[in-house]
C-alpha cells in the first residue's frame, strides 16, 4: 500500500481555495500514446484542418474492411455519411481480427457476478477472444434460427452478464440492430421501446442480481407484451420470439411458441457464422434517451464512424496498453456501456471487466475488492459513485491494495472539485491522472477530455476537445462568447460517431439538434471556456435532469404522474443533491375530491416506477393547491426550482402548499 496518509476532508477543503493544475507525471507521459500537449495540439490542428485526411488515414489503419470506402464524409446538414460505400462488420473488427494474433488467447471479458446462485458473492468468468468469438457466432446462429435477419430490430433487456455483450456482438454480426434497455426500466418502458422500433425479438433473462435481490426481467417482458396503447393496439405486436437466459434460477413462465431458452437453443446450432458485410452507414444500434419533450427518443448510430471513434477514443483517452485490465463500471443499458465496456475496448484487443451489481454489496468496498482481485489498471466510473464512496468513508478503499491502478476516469455529470480531489488522492494515491470525459448518448463517444499523458488537468474541467471535435460556447444567436462567459455548448462540425438521427423521425432530429443554433449541433448543455481554452460544463440547460448520472426528462415524469387518476397537474424540477447531483422534486395538484393522505406520496412514487422505472422515482413529492403560472398559463419552473432548492419537506405532512401568493409576487413572468 502507499505510504501516503489518508486524505481528510479538512485537507481537501484547504486545497480547494487555490485553483490547482495537475500536469501529467513525466513517467506517465513518456509511456503514453500521446505524450505532450504539443503533440496533442499538432494532431488536433491536423484533424480539424483536414478532417478527410485525418479520419481517412485512421479508418484505413484501424479497421478491417470487406470493401473500401470511396468518400470519407458526405455532409448535407444535418445528415452525415462517413466512409461512404465501404463495407465492414463490427463484430469482425472486435473479434475475428484478433484471432490470428497473440490476443486470441487473452481475456476479452472478465466478469464478476454480484451474488452467485449459491448465495456467495464473487462468481467469476473469463472469456478469451477466441471463446468470446465462438459464443458470439453460436448466438448469432440462435438469432438467425429464431427469425432475426439483417436490419431487424432486437431488444436486449439483460443484467450485466457476459451474455449482454455476446447478444450485442451477435446482433452486429448478422446485421440486426440492437436496442439495449437498462434493467431499471419498467414493463411500460420496454413496451414503448418495442413499439417505437418495431422489434422482432426480445432477449432477456429469468432475473439479474441487484443488492442481493432478483430483478424480474422476464416478468417485466411478459407484462410489456400484454400492454396496449390508447387505441387498444398491443404495443408488443411486432415481437415474434423471446429468448430467455437462465441466470438467477428464478422461476418464470415460458409461453409456448414464443419463448425459448438461450441454453437450449444454443445446443441446436453450430459455431460457424460468417460476419455479414455491412454498409458503413448501416444502423448498428438504437438507444432510447430522455429529451425535454415527450417520450424518450431512439437515438441511432451506424457502423463504421461509430466503431472508429469508439476505438480511437478508448485507446487515447484511457491510454490502453496490451497489459491493461480496464474496468468501466457503467451498465450496458447506457451508451457508456456500449462504447466503453464493449465496442471500444474489444476493438482495441483490450481486457474489459464487467461487474453485475451494486458498489456497496455486500459491503461498501466491493469496487475496491474487485480492483485488488483482478489488478485493475484503468477505472472509469461516475461522479455520483465517487460521492457515495466519499460518504461511506476512506476506511473502505484503504483496506484494499489499489496499487495496480494507473489511470482514473469519470463520466456522466459534472464532477465537483472536492470529489475529483478525493478520487485523485484516496483512490489514485495522488499518482493516477484523472480523465473527466464529457459526451452524450448522441455523440457516440467522448468529445471533450484530457489525454492523460498530454493534458494538464484542473479539477472540475473536462479540459479540451478530442481530435476532430470543434466545440464552442455561444450565445442565443450562435455567436461565440468571450472566454470565461457562460453560454450554450455547441459542436460546429460533424464527427464520425455523431448520431445519425432519431429512429423513424428525421424531422424531430433536425428540430431538436440543429435548429436551436443554426448550422451547429446543440448539446443541451451549458458551459464556459476559461483563459486556457478549457471547457467547464455546467450541466443541462434544457428540461432534462441528470439524477445520479441518469438522464431523465421532466416532461416524461410529469406525464407519468398525470396518468394517475388522482393527479390533476404535475410539474417536475431538479434540486441540487449532494450525492446524486440532482434530485427529482414533483409538485402535484390533485383532482377535486381527492384528499392527500400519508400514503399517497409513496403511491405516486410507485406509479412513476411502474410507468418509467425505479430510476425516475421522484425523491420528493409536494402537494399544492395550484401550480404557479404566468399569465399565459406557463408553469413558472424557475420559481418552483427555487422553492424545491429551499429544502426538503420533512415527515409526511399532508398540508397543501399555496404557491399562488408566490406567483403573484414574482410578477407573473417566468
Ligand atoms: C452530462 C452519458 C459534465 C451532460 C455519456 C450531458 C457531463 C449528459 C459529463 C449526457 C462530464 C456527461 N461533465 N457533464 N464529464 N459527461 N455529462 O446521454 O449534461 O446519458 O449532456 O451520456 O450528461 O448524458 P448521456
Amino acid at each position: 500500500m502507499s505510504n501516503k496518509k489518508p486524505t481528510t476532508s479538512a485537507s481537501i477543503t484547504s486545497v480547494l481555495h487555490e485553483e490547482r493544475v495537475f500536469p501529467p507525471a513525466k513517467a506517465f507521459s513518456q509511456a503514453a500514446h500521446i505524450q505532450s500537449l504539443a503533440q496533442y495540439r499538432k494532431l488536433y490542428d491536423e484533424s480539424v484542418k483536414s478532417p478527410d485526411k485525418f479520419w481517412g488515414k485512421r479508418a484505413k489503419e484501424e479497421l478491417v474492411w470487406f470493401k473500401p470506402w470511396t468518400q470519407v464524409l458526405q455532409w448535407k446538414e444535418p445528415f452525415a455519411k462517413w466512409f461512404v460505400g465501404g463495407q465492414l462488420n463490427l463484430s469482425h473488427n472486435c473479434l475475428d481480427r484478433h484471432l490470428d494474433t497473440p490476443t486470441a488467447n487473452k481475456a476479452a471479458l472478465i466478469w464478476e457476478g454480484e451474488l452467485a446462485t449459491d448465495g456467495k458473492p464473487g462468481e467469476e468468468r473469463v472469456l478469451t477472444y477466441k471463446q468470446l468469438h465462438r459464443e458470439v457466432c453460436r448466438f448469432a446462429n440462435v438469432l438467425k434460427k429464431n427469425g432475426a435477419a439483417k436490419g431487424d430490430r432486437v431488444l436486449i433487456y439483460l443484467p450485466m452478464v457476459p451474455e449482454a455483450a455476446i447478444a450485442m456482438l451477435a446482433c452486429a454480426r448478422i446485421g440486426a440492430i440492437h436496442s439495449v434497455v437498462f434493467g431499471g426500466f419498467s414493463a411500460q418502458s420496454v413496451a414503448d421501446r418495442i413499439h417505437d422500433c418495431g422489434a422482432k425479438l426480445v432477449i432477456t433473462a429469468d432475473g439479474g442480481f441487484r443488492r442481493g435481490g432478483v430483478v424480474q426481467l422476464k416478468k417485466n417482458v411478459d407484462e410489456a407484451l400484454t400492454l396496449k396503447d390508447a387505441q387498444g393496439n398491443a404495443l408488443g405486436a411486432s415481437i415474434q420470439k423471446v429468448i430467455v437466459l437462465r441466470r438467477a434460477a428464478n422461476e418464470v413462465q415460458m409461453q409456448e411458441g414464443r419463448d425459448v431458452w438461450w441454453h437450449e437453443e444454443a445446443k441446436l446450432v453450430g459455431v460457424e457464422c460468417a460476419a455479414e458485410k455491412m454498409d458503413s452507414e448501416a444502423p448498428l444500434f438504437i438507444l432510447y434517451t430522455s429529451g425535454s419533450t415527450g417520450k424518450p427518443k431512439g437515438i441511432f448510430h451506424t457502423t463504421a464512424g461509430y466503431l472508429l471513434f469508439a476505438k480511437l477514443t478508448s485507446r487515447y483517452v484511457f491510454d490502453l496498453k496490451e497489459t491493461d485490465v480496464y474496468w468501466c463500471t457503467a451498465d450496458v443499458g447506457w451508451v457508456t456501456g456500449h462504447s466503453y465496456v464493449v465496442y471500444g475496448p474489444l476493438a482495441n484487443g483490450a481486457t474489459s471487466l464487467m461487474y453485475e451489481g451494486a458498489p456497496n454489496w455486500p459491503e461498501p468496498d466491493r469496487f475496491w475488492r474487485i480492483v485488488e482481485k483482478y489488478g485493475v489498471t484503468v477505472l472509469y466510473t461516475a461522479p455520483t459513485a465517487i460521492r457515495a464512496f466519499m460518504k461511506w468513508g476512506v476506511e473502505w478503499p484503504m483496506k484494499r491494495d489499489l496499487r495496480s491502478l494507473r489511470l482514473l476516469g469519470t463520466v456522466g455529470e459534472p464532477i465537483n472539485p472536492e470529489a475529483w480531489i478525493w478520487y485523485h488522492e484516496v483512490i489514485g494515491h495522488g499518482r493516477c491522472p484523472i480523465v473527466d470525459t464529457w459526451w452524450q448518448t448522441e455523440t457516440g463517444g467522448i468529445l471533450i477530455t484530457p489525454l492523460p499523458g498530454a493534458t494538464p488537468t484542473k479539477p472540475g474541467s473536462a479540459t479540451l476537445p478530442f481530435f476532430g471535435i470543434v466545440p464552442e460556447v455561444v450565445d442565443d444567436t450562435g455567436q461565440t462568447v468571450p472566454r470565461n462567459t457562460g453560454g450554450k455548448l455547441v459542436i460546429r462540425k460533424p464527427w464520425p460517431a455523431m448520431l445519425r438521427g432519431v429512429w423513424g423521425d428525421p424531422q424531430r432530429y433536425n428540430e431538436i439538434y440543429w435548429t436551436e443554433i443554426k448550422g451547429s449541433y446543440f448539446t443541451g448543455d451549458g458551459s464556459r471556456q476559461d483563459e486556457d481554452g478549457y471547457f467547464w460544463i455546467v450541466g443541462r440547460i434544457d428540461d432534462v435532469l441528470n439524477v445520479a448520472g441518469h438522464r431523465i426528462g421532466t416532461a416524461e415524469v410529469e406525464s407519468a404522474l398525470v396518468s394517475n387518476s388522482k393527479v390533476a397537474e404535475a410539474a417536475v424540477v431538479g434540486r441540487p443533491d449532494d450525492l446524486k447531483g440532482q434530485a427529482l422534486v414533483a409538485f402535484v395538484t390533485l383532482k377535486s375530491g381527492v384528499a392527500t393522505n400519508p400514503s399517497l406520496r409513496e403511491e405516486l412514487r410507485r406509479h412513476v416506477a411502474k410507468e418509467i422505472g425505479p430510476v425516475a422515482k421522484p425523491d420528493d413529492i409536494r402537494f399544492a393547491e395550484a401550480l404557479p403560472k404566468t399569465r399565459s398559463g406557463k408553469i413558472m419552473r424557475r420559481l418552483l426550482k427555487q422553492i424545491a432548492a429551499g429544502g426538503e419537506i420533512k415527515g409526511d405532512t399532508t398540508t397543501l402548499e399555496d404557491f399562488g401568493v408566490l406567483a403573484r409576487l414574482s410578477h407573473g413572468e417566468e
